[in-house]
């Protein structure tokens, strides 16, 4: 038995040290998956084992011929990057297996901590909040923590149909999906306009807010958006505060993507440490493996508020479960503690400015190249760039099979463009030439 998990670990290191020297470079094509693999992924349940080698050489073949969000130059949606130690601290954490649904000794130290460091990274003034499985969860959390401030007993009555919340037309679509999980419904989120930034405008909000409680409705929350998934625009988070403040609304921050930008232009995200709630994602902009998303509270009683509750099988001091909405809860943090630990908070801001500059790079290049033409400039590390008088959702489409580079696309005002998002420490100046050239080649072609 010891022998074989020796053999095991010996081999499962082997094959993790070959995936991490390959990440150190791109690589020029995605292989397709092998009719081997297909084969393999398509036998009936085992019913004997089969020899733990050759098991692990099979999953870390179809994972290779998987895409690897870990590689420098997949620069699709919001990669996460794998970063090494946090995929060690995946290894540590889940071989401990703690449950931090329940208090777990040292291991809900470590969350706790985590998340005053996460706190004061972004530099927002954090009194409680809880890692999640990523922003989805977080703001749902933050939104139903709202909901019961708003509606004070909501969550055992019922979400009343005067419900009201905002966020800007470019909000992520986790927030729509939260407002329908709480029973307020899609048709109750209002989309507020946005400028020419593509920034929610607090004026417009003012007015929205104002007619809503005229007509008798209940605003339970305004979403502000600190660096949409579209574009990276950050919503002018100090005049929201002004609004919500002067309406006695809660304000939830969504920063999933871009909040870690404000540990190096604080100035952008002014305002933040007005909001109720934040919402970040270090399995985004902070290089740890998926899933790690933190929410944070500036009053720790609402979280409570909203999930608190007693069963007849947990004792009855307060636990995690009683602030968060999941049951069972891996050791998410973890691999943020750990990631800080080892590298400090300023390589995590060096490495974030880098992928900013890498944006705004790309920005510069993609304007003096002849055919192309850019969006505004990057505002955090998203550049929008198209080739004119082609299909540019072809052109994505084609430079996705040609391997060489991996992007998607953003449908703004109804034109299609190339939408390169750096978030990856891997990635170098000379990818980012390589997305330059390849992009040309092939939409030349
Ligand atoms: C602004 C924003 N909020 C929320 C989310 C959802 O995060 P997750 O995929 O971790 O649930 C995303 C994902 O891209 C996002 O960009």
């Amino acid at each position: 038995m010891k022998l074989e998990r020796e053999r095991a670990l010996d081999h499962a290191r082997d094959l993790v040290a070959a995936a991490w020297e390959e990440f150190d470079h791109a690589r020029d094509i995605e292989p397709p998956i092998s009719p081997e693999l297909l084969a393999t992924l398509d036998l009936p349940l085992p019913e004997a084992g089969i020899d733990v080698v050759a098991a692990l050489d099979e999953a870390a073949e179809a994972l290779d011929q998987s895409l690897a969000q870990a590689r420098p130059r997949y620069l699709a949606y919001i990669g996460s990057s794998g970063l090494e130690i946090g995929a060690l601290a995946d290894l540590l954490a889940h071989s401990y297996d703690p449950n931090l649904a329940l208090h777990a000794g040292a291991a809900t130290l470590i969350e706790a901590q985590a998340l005053r460091w996460t706190a004061e990274f972004v530099g927002f003034p954090a009194a409680g909040g809880s890692f999640t499985s990523g922003g989805t969860v977080s703001n749902v959390t933050a939104l139903a923590a709202a909901r019961e401030r708003a509606v004070p007993g909501s969550r055992k009555s019922g979400t009343p149909p005067h419900a009201v919340a905002y966020c800007s037309a470019d909000a992520h679509y986790s927030i729509v999906r939260a407002i329908e999980l709480l029973g307020v419904g899609s048709d109750n989120l209002r989309a507020v306009p946005i400028d020419a930034h593509r920034r929610m405008r607090p004026d417009v909000l003012d007015e929205m807010i104002r007619a809503d409680r005229a007509s008798g409705r209940t605003p339970i929350a305004v979403v502000g958006t600190a660096g949409t998934t579209l574009t990276g625009a950050i919503d002018p988070l100090d005049a929201i505060a002004d609004v919500c403040s002067e309406h006695g609304i809660w304000m939830h921050v969504d920063g999933a993507y871009g909040l870690p930008a404000a540990s190096v232009m604080p100035e952008r995200f002014a305002g933040l440490e007005r909001a109720d709630s934040v919402t970040v994602d270090a399995h985004k902009w902070m290089f740890v493996p998926k899933a790690c998303g933190v929410v944070m509270v500036r009053d720790e009683s609402v979280l409570a508020a909203a999930f608190g509750h007693e069963t007849n099988y947990i004792p009855g001091t307060r636990n995690a479960v009683d602030v968060t909405l999941e049951y069972s809860r891996p050791l998410r943090a973890l691999k943020l503690w750990l990631a800080f630990r080892v590298h400090g908070a300023a390589k995590f801001r060096e490495s974030i400015a880098r992928t900013m500059d890498h944006a705004r790079t790309l920005h510069g290049m993609a304007s003096e190249r002849p055919g192309w033409k850019v969006g505004t400039e990057p505002e955090l590390s998203i550049t929008l760039m198209r080739y004119t008088g082609i299909d540019n959702a072809e052109l994505v489409k084609r430079l996705q099979a040609d391997g060489r580079v991996y992007i998607s696309h953003a449908v703004v005002d109804g034109e299609t463009w190339l939408r390169p998002c750096f978030t990856n420490p891997r990635t170098t100046g000379d990818d980012v030439q390589v997305l330059m050239d390849v992009a040309d080649e092939v939409a030349r072609a």
